[in-house]
């Protein structure tokens, strides 16, 4: 038999066995027991706390043959075909696949039929916050009348991204992160029933390492158990973890510095062949990042997580940095920690990541270029265009949309479906819907050919994605390549501000300090 992944082997199959979600599995069972059964319900938290699971639950103590029922019984054929997913009345859905309007219409049809067997039908939308406004409107109306019989079970991580004409008709459950000490209690039930032997400190390193997930913490054991076999010591778990390696970050760190692109490549690759898990390298080489960033900003050093031997290495990695380099860099693999936890390819996107924030060129010189700016060269009224400032601390570079979220969704969708495209689409400098036109725009001319090449396979996840067919317009905009040399200036012509225009697409607008 092949091997099954922890997480999937001990989902919970009744709300007793649902662990730190005390406040919400009681919320449902009074409301079971009450007969108060809402028809919409909003499972949100972050990953791995059990929103599916209390959802499948749910579903099954509504629908179980001795339902309604507190705790479902597991062993009528509902329970089992729920339990399997294959229960016609009890459908899940996947919005991150799943996002259109037309989608949603064709799930509006159908909940106006009885259920074909069960007690109710039961829809679960998972990621539920990657619908599209198209789609979201069309639920709202279902839910504005919902038929009889038929519950919603929405789940979010992102729970910020519902609209809130949504949250107000649904019920919100909010499912929290598990503590560390709930973690060790499961990791150490789970591995027993295993027939593994486990330290106490190899458990608790890995319950740290799940960050209040319970699925990430399974994952870990999995990965250990993988690499130890049946008797798991704090070592393992270090070697597997890479928690010693401080120095493999402060490298990545340094070609992030050196913009090599190569080495950062190379060194991927090693960390492929030890079997790293990439997700867990990306959030190591954040938290790597802020402890750079706490260095740099001349924090008190009690609030750095590492070990006393480890703080010469991070001060030195600190150096190859200005405290604005840190800041960009630390915002730009911010930006993608969701895509590389969300991604199939989580490699290439971790590649991506990194090779983006190496391509930054060195801003160090900038904030003094634009402070010695004479002041004749400060004023705004130069011919060339003036969009986005110069915003050294701000982590975005597009302004916020009213379509935003629709565009992040269809960023998100491409992201997974075409991984390299969509990290080529995270580099626009604007991303702008008109109407049904979607307006991208780029500071490099090899970045747009790239995305007017895909621009088939994007008009297609876009219509699916805004519910209408949508014409991606792909625009090259680079001020510093077209700006007029009669225009020139010292501040215009200095080659770091040029860079930072190429690269980060930004216009000269003012320099004054605010
Ligand atoms: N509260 C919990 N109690 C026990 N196990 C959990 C809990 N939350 C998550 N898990 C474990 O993690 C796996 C994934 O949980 P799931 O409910 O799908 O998380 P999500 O919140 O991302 O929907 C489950 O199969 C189960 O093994
Ligand atoms: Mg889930
Ligand atoms: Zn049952």
């Amino acid at each position: 038999m092949s091997y099954q992944a922890l997480a999937r082997k001990y989902r919970p199959q009744s709300f007793s066995d649902v662990i730190g979600q005390d406040t919400v599995v009681r919320t449902l069972q009074n409301a079971i027991e009450g007969k108060r059964i809402h028809h919409a319900y909003l499972f949100a938290g972050v990953r791995g706390v059990g929103k599916t699971t209390a959802a499948r639950i749910l579903a099954k103590a509504l629908n179980c043959i001795k339902g309604p029922t507190t705790e479902p019984c597991n062993e009528c054929v509902i329970c089992s075909e729920i339990t399997e997913g294959i229960d016609m009345d009890v459908r899940e859905i996947d919005a991150a696949t799943y996002t259109g309007v037309d989608n949603i219409r064709e799930l509006r049809d159908t909940t106006q039929f009885q259920p074909a067997r069960d007690r109710n039908r039961i829809f679960i939308i998972d990621e539920a916050h990657m619908l599209s406004t198209g789609a979201w409107n069309a639920l709202l109306k279902i839910l504005e009348e919902p038929p009889a019989h038929v519950v919603f079970m929405f789940a979010t991580t992102e729970i910020n991204k519902v609209p809130s004409t949504i949250i107000s008709r649904v019920q919100k459950l909010m499912l929290r992160k598990i503590t560390l000490d709930e973690l060790i209690a499961r990791i150490r039930k789970i591995s027993a029933s295993e027939g593994i032997e486990a330290d106490k400190s190899a458990i608790e390193i890995i319950a740290r390492r799940g960050e209040g997930s319970v699925r990430d913490s399974l994952s870990l054991l999995d990965q250990v158990i993988a690499f130890s076999g049946r008797s798991i010591s704090a070592t393992d778990v270090a070697t597997v973890l890479g928690l010693s390696d401080i120095n493999f970050f402060a490298r990545i760190a340094g070609y992030i510095a050196d913009g090599d692109h190569g080495a950062i490549l190379e060194a991927l690759d090693e960390a492929a062949e030890t079997g790293r898990d990439f997700k867990m390298l990306y959030r190591d080489l954040l938290s790597f990042v802020r402890n750079l960033l706490l260095v740099a900003g001349n924090a008190n050093e009690s609030m750095l997580a590492v070990a006393p031997e480890d703080l010469p290495t991070i001060r030195e990695a600190a150096k190859k940095f200005s405290y604005s380099e840190l800041l960009r860099v630390a915002n730009l693999l911010l930006r993608d920690d969701e895509t590389v936890n969300r991604a199939e390819h989580q490699r290439l996107a971790v590649e991506i990541a990194l090779l983006k924030a190496a391509t930054f060129p060195r801003l160090r010189a900038v904030e003094e270029a634009l402070a010695g700016t004479p002041k004749a060269e400060r004023r705004s009224d130069s011919p060339v265009r003036q969009t986005a400032k110069v915003g050294l601390e701000s982590p975005t570079y597009v302004k916020p949309e009213p379509t935003a979220a629709d565009i992040d969704a269809f960023i998100e969708r491409v992201q997974k479906a075409r991984p390299l495209i969509g990290g080529y689409l995270a580099a626009a400098k604007s991303r702008r819907r008109d109407g049904n036109r979607l307006l991208l725009t780029f500071s490099d001319s090899f970045t747009a050919e790239q995305i007017s090449g895909a621009k088939q396979a994007l008009e297609q996840i876009a219509a699916e994605v805004f519910g209408e067919p949508v014409s991606i317009d792909v625009q090259l905009d680079n001020p510093a390549a077209s700006a007029p040399a009669s225009k020139s200036s010292p501040l215009r012509d200095d080659p770091v501000v040029q860079a930072f225009q190429k690269h980060l697409g930004a216009d000269l607008v003012d320099s004054r300090k605010r």
